[in-house]
């Protein structure tokens, strides 16, 4: 049985799991630091450094879990962009020193094929074409998803990503970070009518987005008001975002033809987000399970496993700090196909 060890660092969770083919993931564990918070966001170095202190130990135990020998695994992936450089660059070196030293090839992954992907692990029959809706900390993409590995970006944001938008509201408000979550916890007690918010872009055409005029807005706004508005701030910012996205999602399912969406990333755990598309959209909207919205290693080893074939034995430690989606070689998916009915079977 093909088993491919996953490795993510890109950013502030480690995250390390197994994916089996035919068991699925049968291992994984998730490390979110959390010495970022006093510092109301995440400090490159130390997150290396704790990636550092982490990562061995993480890996040990998720083989341990698996009952997974290193000696039987087939291939290591690992997340090489796009993120922060020296972040990247702990997971990198780990997977492909440990790959040589078992002598299997290690499998550079690009981070939002691995959110892009993350539905389709829990999710079967879920069949491309598709349009992704990638919203984390550090993107906000609208993606054609034609098949496997075949993507044509739509749009994008021109300044701040969703989640960034989030977190940097959150710190406004003093709730902490990461801020998505604190954000939405607190709108539920608030009145997202009560103050007028822009919906950022939907008069223009096109599917781009632009965050930071709204978080400009915000800004102001706070500064007028004390923190008993805060709740009221938090629901009218959250429903801003919100609208803007299912509305770019509804254009962009329009103009392509579509009627399949894909939601993932970070703020794809946004349950008002997923309220609103399932309620104004008319296509079929798939979302990864709350624990793969986050960082993890699963979806890196689920993306790996996809990308086996071109995996490297050379041994070279690169990382893509930026590293465009839409450039990647399309997946060779007929053998892989047939290997997972194979084992379903
Ligand atoms: O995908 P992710 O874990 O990391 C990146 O690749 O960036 O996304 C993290 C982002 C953070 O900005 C966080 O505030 C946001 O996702 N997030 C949320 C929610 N949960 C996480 N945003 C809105 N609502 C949530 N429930
Ligand atoms: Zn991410």
């Amino acid at each position: 049985m093909q088993s491919i060890l996953g490795i993510e660092t890109s950013c502030d969770e480690t995250g390390v799991a197994v994916f089996q083919a035919g068991a699925g993931i049968v291992a994984e564990r998730v490390y979110t630091q959390l010495d970022h918070a006093q510092y109301g966001g995440v400090v490159p170095e130390l997150a290396s450094r704790d990636h550092l202190r982490k990562l061995p130990g993480m890996i040990d135990e998720v083989l341990k879990a698996a009952q997974i020998a290193p000696t039987s695994l087939d291939g290591i992936a690992y997340t090489q962009g796009p993120g922060l450089a020296g972040a990247l660059l702990v997971g990198a070196s780990t997977a492909v020193s440990m790959a040589q030293a078992l002598n299997i090839p290690s499998i550079g992954v690009h981070h939002m094929e691995g959110h892009l992907l993350s539905p389709l692990l829990e999710n079967p029959d879920l069949a491309m074409p598709f349009i992704a809706l990638l919203v984390s900390g550090g993107h906000t993409m609208l993606v054609e998803v034609s098949d496997w590995g075949v993507y044509r970006l739509l749009g994008e944001t021109l300044d701040d990503a969703a989640g960034e938008a989030f977190d940097k509201t959150a710190r406004l408000l003093a709730l902490g970070f990461p801020g998505g979550p604190l954000v939405s916890a607190l709108a539920e007690a608030g009145d997202p009518k009560r103050f007028h918010f822009p919906r950022p872009m939907l008069n223009r055409p096109g599917l781009d987005f632009s965050f930071s005029g709204l978080k400009t807005h915000t800004r102001t706004l706070i500064a007028q008001c004390d923190s008993d508005d805060y709740a009221d701030i938090a629901a009218g910012f959250e429903a801003a975002v919100v609208d803007t996205l299912v509305q770019k999602c509804a254009r962009a399912l329009k103009a392509t033809g579509h009627n399949r969406l894909v939601v993932a990333g970070g703020v794809s755990a946004n349950r008002l987000l997923r309220a609103t598309l399932d309620k104004r959209l008319s296509s079929q909207v798939y979302y990864p399970s709350l624990d793969l919205c986050t960082d993890n290693g699963a979806m890196i080893a689920w993306a790996g496993w996809h990308r086996r074939h071109m995996g490297t034995l050379d041994g070279t430690i690169t990382v893509h700090p930026r590293w465009a989606l839409d450039g990647l070689p399309p997946i060779d998916h007929r053998g892989a196909q047939a290997e997972l009915s194979k084992h379903h079977s």
